[in-house]
């Protein structure tokens, strides 16, 4: 009889002492929010009764709350709102604490603690769970240690250096603008945090670096920065149409083409054949010459669109002229042949009158034809 006495006295001791202690039930999950938005950690409490539930930020070591009130001096209202507010859920044996960071800084990351305090133990015995906030913060590329421009000898070997920040460390990554492989061989390369690239044998090109920080949809739009790779070398030309047909005598004007390439930037002038030898062409009244600066995107990377206006087109204007490009690491140049057509060509041609007076020709050059066929055959007959 004692016996069962003093074990049901045990039981009921268990069990009251159980029922009483608070217990933090769950884990604070950690939260990962953008910098402005809004952070929840959630501290469950089992048996809290009396006793005081109770956030802290750990890396400041400041008490936030004490169960539903901010014990901070530093609260203040924004939209309507606190920055910080704790709310309960749950029955009364199982209350979640919910701590609301609202407008999140970069300062606000760290980790949380949610302890209930219990007068009659030692600190140390206190049910206690840590959480932790993460505030990312968008990624941007410092200036200072990122390329902008790099001038390099070719076949030379230079870096081209990228640097970022941003939380999560983000990941960088090297693309080309214009679409053409990378110096390391495929068309793009990625790296953590830092970054060089070598330029050996790289082509001249623009270099984009897109800074990507793509494993959460809330974070804003990767950082990109444009480094621009200036290799030394010689110039090229091409021309956009190696003939260019005009009527004579009609104050017509014909237009050259040619886009050059180099580093440095060339400088153009124009030649033609006169009288069997070259002849220098001044921009004048007989021709204009200029840089075009607007319907570029045909162009690649360094490459600029020339043009010679020929105006007026006369018989002496049928000859090869060229587009000469130097600068200082040498000179190229590219032909384009000036041929008569009987019409004019071109987008500055009169239109309506031109067709009847080509209907008119037409018939004209046919008895031409016409009448001199039977000439020729009878002379062949006579011999
Ligand atoms: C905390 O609870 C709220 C409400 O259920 C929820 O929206 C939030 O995501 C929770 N926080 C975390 C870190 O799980
Ligand atoms: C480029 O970077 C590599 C690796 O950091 C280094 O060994 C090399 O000396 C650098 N080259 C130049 C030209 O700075
Ligand atoms: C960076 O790349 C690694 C490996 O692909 C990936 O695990 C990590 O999530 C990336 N980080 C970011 C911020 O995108």
């Amino acid at each position: 009889m004692d016996r069962i006495l003093i074990l049901v006295f045990a039981a009921a001791l268990v069990t009251t002492v159980a029922a009483q202690d608070p217990e933090i039930v769950d884990e604070i999950w950690p939260e990962v929010k953008p910098v402005g938005r809004t952070a929840r950690l959630n501290c469950t409490v089992a048996n809290k009764l009396s006793h005081v539930v109770t956030y802290e930020h750990m890396d400041t070591n400041q008490i936030i709350s004490l169960d539903n009130s901010i014990d901070l001096s530093y609260n203040p209202i924004e939209g309507g709102k606190r920055k910080y507010e704790v709310q309960t859920r749950g029955p009364e044996s199982r209350i979640t604490y919910m701590l609301i960071i609202r407008r999140l800084r970069q300062q606000d990351a760290g980790r949380y603690r949610c302890y209930v305090k219990i007068q009659a133990l030692a600190s140390t015995k206190w049910p206690s769970k840590i959480g932790s906030l993460t505030v990312q913060v968008a990624p941007s590329i410092r200036p200072g240690e990122t390329t902008t421009v790099l001038v390099v000898d070719p076949f030379s070997n230079s870096n081209l250096t990228c640097s970022a920040t941003g939380i999560p460390a983000p990941n960088i990554t090297w693309t080309r603008s214009d679409g053409f492989k990378l110096p390391t061989g495929g068309p793009q390369f990625r790296v953590s945090r830092t970054c060089s690239l070598s330029t050996m044998s790289c082509d001249m090109g623009m270099l984009l670096l897109v800074n990507n920080n793509n494993n959460n949809n809330n974070i804003k739009l990767p950082a990109e920065h444009l480094a621009e790779v200036l290799v030394f070398h010689p110039p090229t030309v091409r021309v956009v149409q190696d003939s260019v047909g005009q009527a004579q005598n009609r104050r017509f004007w014909a237009k050259l083409e040619c886009i050059t390439q180099g580093y440095p930037a060339p400088t153009v002038r124009w030649e033609r054949i006169v009288n069997g030898g070259r002849s220098p062409i001044n921009d004048d009244d007989k021709f204009d010459f200029n840089k075009q600066t607007t319907d570029n995107q045909n162009l690649k990377a360094g490459e600029e669109w020339y043009t010679l206006k020929v105006k007026n087109v006369q018989a002496n204007d049928y000859t090869d002229y060229f587009c000469i490009a130097t600068n200082t690491k040498g000179s190229s140049q590219s032909t384009i042949t000036m041929f008569e057509t009987t019409e004019c060509q071109g987008p500055n041609c009169p239109s309506l009158p031109s067709s009847k007076a080509t209907e008119v020709k037409v018939s004209l050059l046919a008895m031409a034809i016409t009448t001199l066929v039977p000439y020729v055959v009878i002379a062949s007959d006579r011999r």
